[in-house]
Formats: C-alpha cells, sequence, structure tokens
C-alpha cells in the first residue's frame, strides 16, 4: 500500500556531488538492507511481471540491477541473464555499444543463455537518461530474446528514459518529478 511505498521511499538515500560535483546520488544500500523494505520491492516487481504476460528469464543490468532482478527471478522461479559491462564476461559474448554524455560504454550477455524467443524481463534500479537500458533491451533482441517489458525501482522523470523507450512496456516503482541541476 502507500505506507509501505512510503518507507521504501525513504529507504532511497539522496547524496549531493556524488561521484561528482552536481550529481544528485540515488542510493538502494538502505533499501536492500531492510528485509522488509526489499521483500516489497521484489513483490511489486513479481506484481509488473504479472502484468506483461508470461517471463521466461529475468535479466539485470550489472551492477545494481543483479541486486534486484536475481532476488526477482527466485521469486518468480525462473533464471536470470546478468548484462555484463565490456570485458567481464569470457568469450563468446553479444554486445551492445552505446553513448554516454561523455565517451560511450557497452554491455554484453554470455553467448548461448538466452534461448531465443524467450520473453524477457529487464530490470534495474534507476531509469534515468535510458540509455542503459535502451542498451540492454536491444541486446536481448539482437540475442533473439523478446523484451516483454522493462522494470525499475525509480525513475527520475525529468531526464526523460521513457522517451528513449516510447515502443516498450515500461513499469517504475517510484517516481521523482524534480532532480538536481543534474541527476543520475
Ligand atoms: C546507474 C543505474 C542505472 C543507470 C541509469 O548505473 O544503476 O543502471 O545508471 O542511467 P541511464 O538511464 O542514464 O542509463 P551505473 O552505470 O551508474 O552503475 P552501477 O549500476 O554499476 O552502480
Ligand atoms: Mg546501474
Amino acid at each position: 500500500g502507500p505506507e509501505r511505498a512510503a518507507q521504501v521511499r525513504d529507504l532511497i538515500t539522496d547524496v549531493p556531488d556524488f561521484p561528482l560535483p552536481g550529481i544528485l546520488f540515488r542510493d538502494i544500500t538502505p533499501l536492500l538492507a531492510d528485509g522488509p523494505a526489499l521483500a516489497d520491492v521484489v513483490e511489486a516487481f513479481a506484481g509488473v511481471a504479472d502484468g506483461v504476460g508470461s517471463v521466461d528469464v529475468v535479466a539485470g543490468m550489472e551492477a545494481r540491477g543483479f541486486l534486484l532482478g536475481a532476488p526477482l527471478a527466485t521469486r518468480l522461479g525462473v533464471g536470470f541473464l546478468p548484462l555484463r559491462k565490456a570485458g567481464k564476461l569470457p568469450p563468446p559474448t553479444e554486445r551492445v555499444e552505446y553513448e554516454l554524455e561523455y565517451g560511450s560504454a557497452a554491455i554484453e550477455l554470455r553467448a548461448g543463455t538466452l534461448t531465443p524467443g524467450a520473453r524477457v524481463l529487464l530490470v534495474d534500479d534507476v531509469l534515468a537518461t535510458g540509455g542503459t537500458a535502451q542498451a540492454a533491451a536491444r541486446l536481448v533482441e539482437q540475442c533473439g530474446g523478446v523484451v516483454a517489458g522493462l522494470a525499475f525501482l525509480l525513475e527520475l522523470v525529468a531526464l526523460g528514459g521513457r522517451d528513449k523507450l516510447r515502443d516498450r512496456t515500461v513499469d517504475t516503482l517510484l517516481r521523482v518529478e524534480q532532480t538536481g541541476a543534474t541527476d543520475e
């Protein structure tokens, strides 16, 4: 209910000027440390999974998507696919590169771990600019999967990530409209 949602919200701590000046960092570690709140979040994600039809596997974006996606997978009784930052997985991998504000990044999936045609629920903690999520969705599709939906704990609405995902099913458990001058 709304009271539990407020408790979860209060456990996400705003940290100004981290990791760089001007960035308002959203720290989920107090939430992860709270058993009932963590269970509430996993249960809310399970509700999202129910709403997107069948889910064959959960995929999470390194690193914080692992922390929420893996417990969700066990809750749903399905497997978990880590979408890793470049260079962490042994070959063969599939890779998608994407632009950052400065420079570029890449995420990878171990080849052969995604069954072609599988319906995938993507999970991450924060939807900011949407760059990470868009790359993750493309990676799933490049590997022959179907993106059933994307679920996030917190949406930073002002950064417009939803625009990058507009043809997709996106659910966010919490939203903040106002962000700092810059945000993360
Ligand atoms: C953060 C966050 C999301 C992403 C959102 O991850 O956990 O994955 O940024 O930003 P975007 O919508 O603008 O792409 P980050 O890469 O900072 O690192 P971590 O998850 O490994 O801590
Ligand atoms: Mg992340």
